[in-house]
C-alpha cells in the first residue's frame, strides 16, 4: 500500500475524520483530485432526482458546469421552477417519487421526447421519523428510495443501454453500515416504526440492488454506481437528524463537497466500466464496516429483494420482465 492509501484507510477506520470535511480535504489533497469542470458532459443528458434541494441541488449546478444537459426531478413544481431559472437550458418534470404510477408515468414523459439517457443519478430520498403508507400500500421510505429507483432504472434501461457508456449512481448514505440485508425487514408496521433504521434498511437494500443490477446487466454497457455524500449540511440532514446535525454543525461538509463524488461519477473515464461498487470522495469503499452486517447468504437475500421488486413493480413497467 502507498502512503496516501493508508492515511486515507486510517481515515476511513475513524468515521467521524471519513465522513466529515475533514476527510473530504485530507483526500481532496493526498489524491490531488482533478478539477470537475476538467471531467466533461458536453452533449451528454442527466437526468437527477431531488434537484430542488441539498445534494441533488448541488450536484445539479456541478453537473451543469461540466457541460451536461440536465433534467432535474423533483416533487415540487414551484421548487423545480426556481431551479430551473437558476440552471438555464435545464428542463423539469415533477413526480412524487412515493407513488410508483407517478415514477413510472415520469419515466414515460421523459422517454416519450428522447432516444438516450447517460446518467441516471437517483438522489432522491428523506429520513423520516412518522410513519406513512403510500396509496400503493407500501412503507414510504422504502417506495421512494428503493421500489421507484427500481422502477426507474427497469423503466430507462433501453435509453441508459442506447447511450455509449450508461451510468446509473445512487445516492446511498453510510448509515446503511449499521444495518444488514433483510428482505423481511424492509416494510415494518407502523408499531415497529423506527425511522432511523427504516432509512438505513433502505441504503443497504439500495447497495445490495445495485450489486444485483451489476450482475444482471454483465455484458452490457450500463453501470450501477452507489455512493455515499459523507455527513453534509442539507435541508435533508437538519430535518431528519437534528440533535446530530447541530452537533456536528462546524466539522459538516457543504452541500458542494458531499456532492462531488456525483459529479465525479458521472463523468470520471477511470469509472467507465465499473459497476456495483460504493464509493466515498471518489474512491470505492467497503460495504461492511462490522461483521455483524454481513450474511453468508447474502447473495440469496439480495435475490429475494430483486423479485420483491420485480413483483412490486411488473404492473408499473410496461414491459417484460427484466432478467
Ligand atoms: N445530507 C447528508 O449528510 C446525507 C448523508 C447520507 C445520505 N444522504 C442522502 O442524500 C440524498 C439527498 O439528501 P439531502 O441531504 O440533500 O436532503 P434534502 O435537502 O432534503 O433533499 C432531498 C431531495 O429529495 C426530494 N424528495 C424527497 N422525497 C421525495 C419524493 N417522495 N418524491 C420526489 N422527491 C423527493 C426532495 O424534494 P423536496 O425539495 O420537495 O423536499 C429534495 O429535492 C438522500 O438520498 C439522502 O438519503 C444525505
Amino acid at each position: 500500500m502507498n502512503a496516501r492509501r493508508v492515511v486515507d484507510a486510517a481515515l476511513e477506520k475513524t468515521v467521524v475524520g471519513s465522513f466529515t470535511r475533514v476527510g473530504y480535504d485530507a483526500r481532496r489533497r493526498l489524491y490531488d483530485w482533478t478539477p470537475l469542470d476538467e471531467l466533461r458532459l458536453d452533449g451528454k443528458t442527466v437526468l437527477i432526482t431531488g434537484a430542488t434541494s441539498g445534494l441533488g441541488r448541488e450536484a445539479a449546478t456541478l453537473l451543469a458546469a461540466q457541460g451536461a444537459h440536465l433534467c432535474l426531478v423533483g416533487r415540487s413544481q414551484e421548487k423545480l421552477d426556481r431551479a430551473c431559472a437558476e440552471l438555464p437550458g435545464s428542463e423539469t418534470l415533477a413526480a412524487d417519487l412515493s407513488s410508483l404510477a407517478e415514477t413510472a408515468a415520469l419515466a414515460d414523459r421523459f422517454a416519450a421526447t428522447r432516444q438516450t439517457l447517460d446518467v441516471l443519478v437517483l438522489n432522491a430520498g428523506a429520513l423520516t421519523h412518522e410513519y406513512t403508507l403510500t396509496p400503493e400500500g407500501y412503507e414510504a421510505t422504502f417506495a421512494t428510495q428503493v421500489l421507484s429507483q427500481f422502477l426507474l432504472i427497469r423503466k430507462l434501461l433501453p435509453l441508459l443501454e442506447a447511450a455509449l457508456d450508461g451510468r446509473v449512481i445512487v445516492v446511498a448514505s453510510g448509515g446503511m453500515y449499521l444495518e444488514r440485508l433483510d428482505v423481511d425487514a424492509l416494510q415494518p408496521t407502523e408499531a415497529a416504526y423506527d425511522g432511523v433504521k427504516a432509512y438505513s434498511r433502505t441504503k443497504r437494500a439500495q447497495v445490495a440492488l445495485a450489486e444485483e443490477w451489476t450482475g444482471r446487466l454483465a455484458g452490457t454497457n450500463v453501470t450501477v454506481n452507489t455512493m455515499h455524500p459523507g455527513w453534509a449540511d442539507t435541508p435533508g440532514l437538519r430535518s431528519g437528524l437534528p440533535g446530530f446535525s447541530r452537533a456536528l454543525a462546524p466539522v459538516l461538509r457543504s452541500p458542494e463537497q458531499g456532492a462531488d463524488t456525483i459529479a465525479w461519477l458521472a463523468a470520471a473515464p477511470e469509472v467507465a466500466g465499473r459497476s456495483g461498487l460504493f464509493f466515498l470522495d471518489r474512491r470505492a469503499r467497503p460495504t461492511h464496516r462490522r461483521r455483524s452486517t454481513r450474511r453468508l447468504d447474502e447473495a440469496q437475500e439480495r435475490a429475494r429483494l430483486w423479485e420483491l421488486c420485480q413483483n412490486a413493480t411488473d404492473s408499473f413497467s410496461g414491459r417484460d420482465s427484466v432478467s
